[in-house]
């Protein structure tokens, strides 16, 4: 499908990552459907969308114009049959396999055949996910980092049977949408999951060993190879849930030592101390 032919994108999962997908495609001009089965998930979506373009407007980083669009192109749907007339849509839902087959089987019955379908997984196999779809060609793996406004990179993964027209229309949207694409191969993690998961398990090592405190940590990473958060802040933005997720996802998928999930980490998760979301992970946040 040619580029021009996108006017309608569909969003799947109204989270942070779907809902910062959703903004950065209104933007753009898109007319956006967001579709989640809760009604409070995507109010509060709506929220942090107008939220965040309101702060990005006042540093002068959205136009009076942009603004207004991400107010007027959104629209929200708790049935996925909204997207009956979508050109794209992009999946972000949590990184659960079978989930997000289910959910390509039924896009595959409901959307035009012209539409490409695309996932925001952070490491499952696309062509798993395109195997549940009868057009596998026109899947593709589309990831985007957190904060989505902010973040420059989109990893795009072409699945087995991805064809060239899907990806090099996917590449030119991603550059419309003011971001630059990479290429990367359908192997677990990709490329930013494959060496960011590791070096944050490490670093929960590390505290687990007593080798630092996480404040310690976190400072010799940012002040010692200048990353803007330390690993284990990083971790809590992320969600430890979904470390330890697609930490699983690169030890099942590699069958190598190297990736185990650090147990610290599984039992923060077993505890309910998720990051920032949950209030508590490696640090402490105040509500809200
Ligand atoms: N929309 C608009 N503004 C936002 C925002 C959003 N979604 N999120 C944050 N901001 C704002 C902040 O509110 C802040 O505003 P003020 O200056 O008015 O306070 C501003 O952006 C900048 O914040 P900081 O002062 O903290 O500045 P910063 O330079 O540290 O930038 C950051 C913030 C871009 C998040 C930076 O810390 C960073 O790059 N962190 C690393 C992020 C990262 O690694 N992301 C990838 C995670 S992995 C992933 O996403 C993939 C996966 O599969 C798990």
């Amino acid at each position: 499908m040619a580029i021009d032919q996108i006017q309608h994108v569909g969003v799947v999962g109204a989270g942070t990552m779907g809902h910062g997908i959703a903004q950065v495609c209104a933007v753009q001009g898109y007319r956006v459907t967001l579709v989640d089965v809760m009604p409070q998930a995507l109010e509060r979506a709506l929220r942090d969308i107008a939220a965040s373009a309101e702060k990005l407007h006042s540093k002068g980083r959205l136009t009076d114009a942009q603004r207004q669009a991400v107010q007027d192109n959104i629209s929200t749907a708790t049935d996925i049959a909204a997207l009956r007339s979508a050109d794209l849509v992009i999946e972000a839902v949590s990184e659960d396999e079978a989930l997000k087959r289910d959910i390509f089987a039924r896009l595959d019955e409901l959307t035009p055949p012209h539409a490409i379908l695309a996932t925001n997984t952070s490491s499952i196999s696309i062509t798993a996910i395109a195997a549940a779809t009868q057009r596998p060609d026109r899947v593709i793996g589309m990831h985007f980092m957190n904060p989505v406004p902010l973040m420059q990179l989109v990893e795009i993964i072409r699945g087995l049977a991805t064809s060239q027209e899907t990806l090099d229309t996917i590449m030119e949207l991603a550059r419309r949408l003011g971001k630059t694409p990479v290429e990367a191969a359908d192997y677990p993690g990709f490329i930013a999951n494959r060496i960011l998961m590791p070096m944050i398990n490490e670093a929960i090592y590390a505290l687990m060993e007593g080798v630092g405190t996480a404040e310690a940590i976190d400072t010799v990473m940012k002040l010692g190879a200048n990353h803007p958060m330390g690993p284990l802040t990083l971790a809590d933005f992320i969600g430890l849930d979904v470390v330890l997720s697609i930490l699983e996802v690169l030890y099942e998928g590699f069958g190598d030592p190297k990736y185990r999930p650090c147990p610290l980490l599984r039992k923060m998760v077993a505890a309910g101390r998720l990051g920032r979301k949950s209030g508590r992970g490696f640090y402490e946040y105040g509500t809200g």
